[in-house]
């Protein structure tokens, strides 16, 4: 029993500023299960120090243990959402796995934008969208087959669980480096330099206007009612457990337009109930089939 006490009190990273112990590292562990769905396990404990020694300096504090004791109070809800934005992994680019595109503009916006222009509702959904280099890369390729549809009721809803990532996406204002994957063309048309010697470039007005940032927890509850015609979930279930990502897809289906698009990261499947309801319509992406319920 004293032996295990000890082991527990150990902290996991050498010569550390603060002690990481085994058992801040299971508090820490269940707290991103249950709020975020993501899952830690392999025990990652230089990474969730790296991640979190900053949160834990700036608190003023002395160790993981006062921290987690922090998170878990009752006035710990703001530093839950810095916790969460801390260890989730916000990596992305503009046009990042190109053939999704290329697929939504060749075989998806066609249909579209005709009946966007015959008066019709299109809706697409960003649904880890990170700092908004995916929403606008679809928005960008909506522009390119018709640079008027903003003025039709065209929009793609961007959300992430992260406030930081979503407050970048919604001030639309990027490293050029960032636009790099951007055709030219696209770039001069929807992008401004920012005029503040940054070299940076902003999003046009039409640009923005496309896109709606809003914040969203995949596992929490959903607030949208209607369907979409393109779902885009890349890269992000890659965090969460397999139980996690099955409830997920199959809690996508009913938003998802018959004959509808979900694109999702290179290394992610669909799994569980929802995988009966697609249809492989190219790599990592699929179609919804029409007339299909779930069991
Ligand atoms: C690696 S980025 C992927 C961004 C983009 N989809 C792409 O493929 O380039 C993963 C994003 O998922 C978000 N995320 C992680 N867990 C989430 C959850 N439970 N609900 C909503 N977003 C989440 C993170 O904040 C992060 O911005």
């Amino acid at each position: 029993m004293t032996a295990q006490l000890e082991v527990s009190k150990a902290t996991l990273v050498e010569n550390a500023e603060f002690s990481l112990t085994s058992r801040d590292l299971a508090v820490i562990t269940r707290i991103m299960l249950k709020e975020a769905g993501i899952s830690l396990s392999g025990a990652k404990a230089n990474l969730v120090y790296s991640r979190l020694a900053k949160r834990v300096r700036k608190l003023g504090l002395g160790s993981f243990s006062e921290y987690c004791a922090m998170v878990e109070s009752d006035t710990g809800t703001q530093e839950l959402g810095e916790m969460i934005a801390a260890l989730t992994t916000n990596v992305t680019r503009f046009f990042r796995e190109p053939h999704h595109f290329e697929h939504l503009r060749e075989k998806v916006l066609p249909g579209l934008m005709a009946q966007a222009r015959a008066g019709g509702r299109i809706r697409l959904w960003s649904s880890a969208c990170s700092s908004g280099p995916e929403p606008y890369s679809m928005a960008l390729t909506i522009l390119n087959v018709m640079p008027d549809a903003y003025r039709y009721d065209v929009k793609i809803l961007a959300t992430d669980i992260d406030p930081n990532v979503l407050a970048t996406g919604e001030a639309g204002i990027y490293e050029e480096s960032a636009l790099e994957p951007v055709p030219m063309g696209l770039r001069k048309t929807w992008f401004s330099p920012l005029n503040d010697g940054s070299g940076r470039m902003r999003a046009n007005d039409e640009l923005r206007g496309l896109v709606s940032f809003r914040k969203l927890n995949l596992i929490g509850s959903w607030p949208m009612r209607g369907k979409f015609q393109a779902i885009f979930c890349r890269n992000v279930v890659i965090y969460f457990d397999s139980d996690t990502q099955e409830a997920l897809w199959s809690r996508m289906m009913p938003l998802l337009e018959e004959n509808g698009a979900l694109y999702i990261g290179h290394s992610e499947r669909v799994s569980g109930p929802a995988e009966a309801l697609l249809a492989n319509d190219g790599i990592t992406t699929y179609r919804r089939r029409r007339n299909g319920e779930l069991k």
